[in-house]
């Protein structure tokens, strides 16, 4: 049996994706969703999935070890960033090294490190007239998005695309590889 704890900061729409690969696949449990915002939309999806849904804000985070033992209780297999914008400390990274995977909506090393996350991203890439974008799926290391890169997938950027449009091809990438790569890594 596989343990997978989920970071969200937002939507949880990847969140609910992940929740909905592994719902039928019995040595996969997700054991929970923490995220950093009481009122982030994840924890409806959370409520509705029946899913663990836990909210810590920063002072927790960063001044105390209460999310290290939350961890160390669920023993998990894999920590996986699904849209979640905060840094993670140090003590986490090293307690779990190649444990902590992120997915980020481009190319990196384009478009990434801090303050480029959702729809900044999308718009520096229409800004920039990229022709191509994609997802990135990375191993966290102290450093904003830069980790090394477990798995990419492009999609075209045609110039009439808006950065909505932009972001919804993005979507569709990260819906089909992000759980599928979650599950090799579990493998
Ligand atoms: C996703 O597109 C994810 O790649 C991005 O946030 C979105 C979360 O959407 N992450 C970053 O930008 C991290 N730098 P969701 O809440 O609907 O899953």
């Amino acid at each position: 049996m596989k343990n997978i704890v989920l970071f969200a900061s937002g939507s949880g729409s990847n969140v609910e994706n992940i929740v909905q690969f592994f719902q039928d696949k019995p040595n996969v449990t997700i054991a929970g969703v923490l995220t950093n915002k009481r009122d982030a939309k994840v924890l409806d999806r959370c409520n509705k999935l029946n899913i663990n849904g836990l909210y810590f804000n920063k002072h927790a985070f960063y001044e105390t070890d209460c999310v290290l033992r939350i961890l160390e209780s669920i023993k998990p297999d894999l920590i996986v960033l699904a849209g979640f914008l905060w840094k993670i400390p140090e003590k986490l990274i090293q307690k779990y090294p190649n444990k902590i995977i992120n997915i980020h909506p481009a190319l990196l090393p384009k478009y990434g490190g801090k303050g480029m996350y959702g729809m900044r991203v999308h718009k520096a890439v229409k800004k920039d007239r990229a022709s191509e974008t994609g997802i990135t799926i990375h191993y966290v290391n102290e450093n904003y998005d830069e980790g090394a890169i477990i798995h990419q997938a492009k999609t075209k950027v045609l110039p009439e695309d808006t950065p909505e449009i932009i972001a919804s091809k993005v979507q569709l990438l990260e819906y089909e590889h992000f759980p599928k790569i979650i599950e090799q890594l579990l493998a």
